[in-house]
């Protein structure tokens, strides 16, 4: 059968993968990666807290290693993520709470650190998630007026100013590489839309302001548990009215499974569920035409972030923790 990026190569739409760079060294792993994908993710190695563990001291590999298998196999990167309350290095976080770090200072770093990034992958990067996971839910205390989280850490700290600041550094550091605002539950995941109704309000404003942000990637990680993003397609076409490229950036369908090594379904109507899931999202993806690449946040089950972050729960992938396809990954090839 023909492989997903072959499928998905008449469509218009690139079909992508989060990546473990150290991982290309098992032949298996890799040439998955290869012949499957046309569109590659680090999953963490483009993070602050990789990229410069030690004050001063940059650490690319892990992210040339993907960019170098990337051109290999003609496929795009999308960079991940530049700007986000999470795994940020220990010196900033600990500087920042001990006032040894001032405001001003961290944003003095802040633009170093975009700019330094942005200038080292300068060319090689297709799109750029200069900020993510930004909006409030449903359930954080202190939401601003136009929905940003106002307890987030860069907000808290700098204001929500920041946002527009950081997507013009980088659109600097690098004129040609689209620059996408990158979010979850933003296409009705969570049973309300009012954190799409947010997001889509503001990347209006911003394009409106002349702000440099392409596109609007909605993460994808879905429970069966909790329903499909049942408002997807349509808060695509929403964010794709403003003039902003769509992307589906991490989708994943967990579920809970007998144990995180096997990660067997303990109910049987979640491997039904499961590829019904993720196929929704392809298809929402698939009927946006601004919808430019679909990317799973990694294809086995066996490294999966899930059953690290969400205990009992896993089968969230496209092969099983064997590298073997599972249903979803024929579903997925029929739709395409
Ligand atoms: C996850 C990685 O997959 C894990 O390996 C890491 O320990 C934590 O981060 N939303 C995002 C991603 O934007 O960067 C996260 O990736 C998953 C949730």
């Amino acid at each position: 059968a023909d492989s997903l990026r072959a499928l998905a190569a008449p469509t218009g739409l690139r079909f992508g993968t989060a990546v473990v760079p150290s991982d290309f060294d098992n032949p298996a792993y890799a040439k998955v990666v290869g012949e499957q994908f046309s569109v590659l993710t680090p999953g963490n190695e483009m993070k602050w807290q990789l990229v410069e563990p030690t004050r001063g001291t940059y650490d690319w590999s892990g992210g040339d290693r993907v960019v170098t298998f990337a051109q290999a196999h003609d496929q795009l990167v999308r960079g991940h993520t530049l700007m986000w309350h999470n795994q940020l290095p220990d010196w900033l976080t600990t500087g920042v709470s001990d006032g040894s770090i001032s405001n001003d200072q961290l944003r003095a770093l802040l633009h170093k650190h975009i700019t330094d990034e942005v200038t080292h992958f300068r060319g090689k990067i297709w799109q750029w998630d200069v900020a993510n996971e930004f909006f409030a839910n449903s359930w954080d205390p202190h939401p601003l007026a136009d929905g940003i989280n106002g307890d987030d850490f860069w907000v808290s700290h700098l204001g929500e100013g920041i946002l527009t600041d950081a997507f013009r550094w980088a659109h600097e550091a690098d004129p040609h590489a689209l620059l996408f605002y990158n979010d979850f539950n933003i296409g009705g995941e969570d049973g309300t839309n009012a954190k799409a109704d947010a997001v889509y309000a503001w990347i209006k404003r911003m394009r409106a302001e002349g702000v440099p942000i392409d596109g609007v990637g909605s993460q994808g990680h879905v429970d069966t548990q909790y329903g499909y993003p049942r408002q997807l397609t349509d808060d695509l076409r929403r964010y794709a009215s403003t003039g902003a490229k769509v992307a589906i950036t991490e989708a994943d369908v967990r579920t809970f499974v007998n144990n995180a090594t096997e990660q067997v379904p303990t109910d049987h109507l979640a491997e039904f569920a499961q590829p019904y899931e993720f196929s929704n999202m392809l298809k929402a993806c698939l009927a946006v035409p601004e919808c430019l690449s679909f990317t799973a946040w990694g294809f086995t089950d066996a490294e999966s972030w899930i059953p690290d972050v969400f205990p009992g729960e896993g089968y969230a992938l496209l092969y099983d923790v064997h590298l073997n396809p599972k249903p979803v990954y024929t579903d997925l090839q029929d739709d395409l």
